[in-house]
């Protein structure tokens, strides 16, 4: 009899305040690329993280190839062949792909050129475009990615557990990411894969297991049986997950005027390129971009949190091009940044400061926080964008990516701003959670808020835009009327051929 690859039978959890896993079960068969899938906060993370001994279950039984095992440690996870890409990635900047590919796990001395060679060689076996003796702060999301599942294969992980891989991923290597995968349940190894986007799960995935509040509410589905949308149902139970109902847009005065800006990044090179572009009170600007065409440099120099080479930055009529980024936000500007735990939530504080690190200035008194009205300016976020959080006094580490995402969004739309300014704000959201932040920036529009949205998912972009603007290589390469644009023209414009443009 072929034993499962991995086998977790009635695993609890439990979290001060939370039962995160609650009898939770999940096997996997070997070769198989496996689904697990569920709201934010159904448990996922939690049960991969004793998956690979990053947490100890208080009850439980792990088996692999039909063994009990127990874990004490990640290391112990990784000897028994359990590697796993968590959501936050773990390397180390300043070194090399490959030196941070066998950091930790290269036998005795070897010479550079030798460990390039050989991380070039696994990295062709998995068909890995990498570059060894690049440093890793050179790399885009995807490439970091790379070097993160390569560091599991090195140590010959048979089963690799990736945590929401595709949410850092541009479609198209997202695609790619499918291929690896396929090679690798190839080579007999098994995958578990972590993800809310449910078209993903049906083209890579074999099985699903669905999670829901701890428990596990469906094992191992056959994929091939289901859709996307029996998949959507099963996580959310028969709740109906609403639409976003947009009426026709109604801009008044610029609220956000950005003129001839040019941003240099951290190589010296310049990442936003004389870039033109006004949002209006009660509208939706979406930009639309392959990942890394300066979108990011974009939205962190209207912050205030990159600096700029020359052009201004106004923000409602204010001049903010070298203001701090407390200035912008008195001036009504409101920011969601991709990387939400490294600039715009503090992990180690607890969820209260963190609700009210915006509001600080108004909720205390001299130097004195008011602890009352913090506390229910915090539980007002948190009922109104359903956060879930266990203990509130708990550092923020403790919540699920989602409801890390919520706490911020929450936090940032609650204090009325003439401006928005958001990064894939929907990105690991579930599906509930996406048509609610959804709603909400419509919603903020409505109200007369102008939105700068910038988003990978172009089906995102089409819905909810009023007027998106492509930009490639740094520039703003076209303007399209969201109402009347296509799929195609705006792809076109992505990969850089001219449309409306001014080039
Ligand atoms: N270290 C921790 N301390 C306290 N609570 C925690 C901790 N880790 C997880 N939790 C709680 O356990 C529950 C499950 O969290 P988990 O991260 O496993 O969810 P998830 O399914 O991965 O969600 P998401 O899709 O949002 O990533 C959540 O309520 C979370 O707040
Ligand atoms: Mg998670």
């Amino acid at each position: 009899m072929i034993h499962p690859a991995v086998e977790l039978d009635g695993i609890w959890k439990r979290f001060p305040g939370v039962v995160a896993n609650a009898g939770a079960g999940l096997t996997v068969r070997p070769g198989t690329v496996h689904a697990v899938l569920g709201e934010n906060g159904a448990g996922k993370t939690t049960l991969m993280n004793c998956l690979a001994g990053v947490y100890r279950p208080d009850e439980g039984h792990i088996r692999l190839d039909g063994q009990e095992i127990r874990f004490s440690a990640p290391s112990d996870a990784l000897s028994a062949g359990i590697g796993m890409v968590h959501q936050e990635f773990r390397l180390v900047p300043t070194f090399t792909v490959a030196e941070n590919v066998v950091l930790g796990a290269a036998p005795t001395f070897i010479d550079t050129s030798q460990i390039e060679q050989q991380v070039g060689v696994l990295a062709d076996r998995f068909g890995f475009e990498a570059e060894p003796d690049r440093p890793v702060w050179q790399l885009s999301m995807g490439e970091r990615q790379r070097v993160e599942i390569l560091k599991a294969l090195w140590r010959d992980a048979r089963v690799l557990i990736l945590d929401e891989p595709t949410a850092v991923l541009t479609p198209q290597e997202a695609v790619e990411l499918g291929e690896v995968l396929r090679r690798m349940v190839e080579d007999g190894r098994s995958v578990i894969f972590i993800s809310h986007k449910l078209d993903e799960v049906v083209s890579f995935c074999d099985e699903a297991t669905v999670l829901r509040g701890g428990e596990t509410v469906a094992a191992s589905i056959p994929v091939a049986d289901v859709d996307a949308a029996e998949l959507a149902r099963l996580m959310v139970g028969d709740t109906k997950v609403e639409g976003v109902p947009i009426a026709v847009a109604m801009p008044g005065d610029p609220a956000l005027v950005i003129k001839n800006l040019s941003v240099r990044d951290a190589r010296g090179l310049l990442a936003v390129d004389d870039v033109s572009l006004e949002v209006r009170s009660g509208e939706i600007v979406g930009i639309a971009g392959v990942a890394g065409n300066g979108q990011r440099a974009l939205t962190d120099a209207v912050a205030g949190l990159e600096s700029v080479e020359s052009g201004t930055v106004t923000v409602m009529q204010a001049d903010v091009t070298d203001a701090p980024p407390q200035q912008r936000f008195a001036a009504g500007l409101a920011y969601v940044p991709e990387d939400r735990l490294g600039v715009g939530l503090a992990p180690k504080l607890p969820v209260t400061e963190n609700a009210v690190m915006r509001e600080y200035r108004k909720l205390r008194r001299g130097p004195i926080l008011n602890w009352a009205s913090a506390r229910s300016f915090m539980e007002r976020i948190v009922k109104e964008f359903e956060v879930k959080i266990g203990k509130r006094e708990a550092p923020l580490a403790g919540l699920s990516g989602g409801n890390l995402q919520r706490l911020l969004l929450g936090r940032e739309l609650s204090g009325k701003p003439d401006v928005v300014v958001a990064s894939q704000p929907t990105r690991g959201l579930d599906v509930a959670g996406v048509g609610a932040i959804q709603r909400l920036l419509v919603q903020q529009r409505d109200e007369g808020t102008g939105v700068l949205m910038v988003s990978e998912d172009l089906d995102e972009l089409l819905a909810l835009a009023d007027r998106i603007l492509v930009m490639n290589e740094g520039r703003v390469v076209g303007e399209f009327d969201a109402r009347e644009a296509t799929r195609i023209e705006i792809g076109e414009a992505m990969m850089g051929s001219a449309a409306g443009a001014d080039t």
